[in-house]
């Protein structure tokens, strides 16, 4: 008998989620889903439409119209059809969805896409709320941290393999805010589910994180069940 497997990975910006969850999706043969990308994809319409981040209602409007799809191949992001994998991973970006995620009716249009994508398919989805709220009843959960310099040094990289030259301190600032601006909002805010097996990443090479995770699913879903990819 085959059984839909979910696995929510939760945790602050730069914990390494997306290269985990990643890497346990395709170890798995299932489908990764990175719901920050669709955050990204409102604050990138809502800049470009002059919107304000402050219009909860235009903001619900425009996650409620908001064509957002999550390519399995090259995880391309489009949105309304136009591929914005590039065009998401800007500061400004960031910003500006960390603004809109706080939007309780841009949370409720999302939420709803995602625990579609993952009705008929096993999913890795990460996040910030995949655990307490898209799917609290996942069969495995991982709260992922690292701790804050680390966290920075992690985003540096990554802009910097984007042909970026990010400063230092102003990207530690921008992460601060932006955690804490996740941590703090009234709906489904960053926090580690309590069910969630906690994992610091500081200090620990991507394949360490990834046996312990892989360890922790086949823990969980011993009993004899297949997956369904
Ligand atoms: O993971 P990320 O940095 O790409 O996410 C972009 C923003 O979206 C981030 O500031 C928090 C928000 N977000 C959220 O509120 N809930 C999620 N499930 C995923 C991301």
């Amino acid at each position: 008998m085959s059984k839909r497997l979910v696995v929510a990975i939760d945790g602050p910006a730069g914990a390494g989620k997306s290269t985990l969850a990643r890497r346990i999706a395709d170890k798995l043969g299932i489908l990764y889903i990175d719901s920050g990308a669709m955050y990204r994809a409102i604050g990138l319409w809502a800049l470009r439409s002059g919107i304000s981040l402050e219009d909860a209602q235009r903001l619900e409007q425009l996650a409620q119209q908001a064509h957002i799809e999550l390519l399995p191949q090259g995880g391309r992001v489009l949105l309304n059809g136009e591929d914005v994998t590039e065009a998401i991973r800007t500061p400004e970006v960031s910003e500006a969805a960390s603004k809109a995620s706080a939007v309780p009716g841009v949370r409720r249009a999302m939420v709803e896409q995602q625990r579609r994508m993952a009705r008929e398919a096993s999913v890795v989805m990460e996040g910030r709320d995949i655990g307490t709220v898209v799917f609290p009843d996942a069969d495995v959960k991982i709260y992922l941290d690292a701790d804050a310099a680390e966290r920075a040094r992690r985003r540096m990289a990554e802009a910097e393999a984007r042909g970026g030259r990010p400063d230092a301190l102003q990207m530690q600032r921008e992460i601060d805010e932006r955690d804490a601006r996740d941590r703090s909002r009234s709906t489904a805010p960053l926090m580690q589910a309590p069910d969630a097996v906690y994992l610091d990443s500081t200090g620990l090479s991507i394949s360490e994180v990834e046996q312990e995770v892989l360890r922790i699913i086949r823990e969980r879903t011993s009993n004899g069940k297949e997956l369904q990819a």
